[in-house]
């Protein structure tokens, strides 16, 4: 099924894509949005010799960037990047908050957005919501081990928690072999205490809201492309 959304995503993917520079070290992102950033910036490299190394956010992104020509490179050669672009689920406008993980990458999304001097999101412009927890669930990406357990203090924490699941209902796996609770609080109107809460469950390796990360985003609709800095 086409996405209505697919020109938009471009838009602002190459928007960002041309931020990067010769040289630089850069995260990349996964999802639709974040798709069209690998492919411009391969596309740059070819057409316009731009000279860039990359940390990719998921194997699907991996792989992606292979095709490309993409040179890949680790955190031992670059601890920290010049820059990361990626996508979210949800934007608060004037925060920049995000929450990220539907595509379950969101533990490699942070990481590589925690490195990153400057940390760019891409998206259409339905991202937008007045609170997080508005659109989606917050993912939490949990040990397999015991996981029923940490399930239950996310549920006593006021959310409704559903263990992702394949449509042929097995687990969801990450990339990093763990799994994802999807939990839905409804409109989140302290992040940071929820985030705290969050990582004091033992058994949760991390959760999909980004606070205080992102320093720019891009996103483009019917009015046209917007850019947001914190
Ligand atoms: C992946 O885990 C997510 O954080 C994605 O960045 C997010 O789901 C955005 O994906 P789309 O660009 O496909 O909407």
């Amino acid at each position: 099924t086409p996405d209505p959304a697919a020109q938009f995503k471009q838009q602002a993917a190459e928007y960002a894509a041309a931020f990067v520079k010769d040289g630089m070290a850069v995260g990349l992102g996964t999802g639709s949005t974040a798709k069209f950033v690998v492919a411009e910036l391969g596309r740059r490299m070819r057409e316009e010799g731009l000279r860039f190394c990359a940390i990719p956010t998921s194997d699907a992104t991996e792989a992606q960037a292979r095709e490309e020509g993409i040179p890949l490179t680790t955190f031992a050669q670059h601890p920290y990047l010049d820059l990361a672009i990626d996508g979210a689920d949800e934007i608060e406008p004037v925060t920049l908050n995000l929450v990220k993980g539907r595509g379950g990458a969101l533990l490699r999304e942070k990481i590589v957005a925690a490195a990153a001097k400057q940390f760019v999101v891409v998206a259409d412009a339905s991202k937008y919501v007045d609170h997080l927890g508005m659109l989606c669930p917050v993912p939490v990406e949990v040990v397999p081990f015991g996981w029923e357990s940490a399930a239950a203090r996310l549920a006593a924490l006021g959310a409704q928690v559903a263990p992702r699941k394949h449509a042929n209902g097995s687990f969801y796996l990450t990339d990093e072999k763990n799994l994802i609770m999807d939990c839905i609080f409804g409109p989140i109107t302290d992040p940071d205490a929820l985030s705290r809460s969050i990582y004091a469950i033992v058994g949760v390796i991390e959760h999909g809201l980004f606070l205080h990360m992102a320093t720019q985003t891009i996103t483009a609709g019917p009015e046209g492309i917007k850019v947001l800095d914190v």
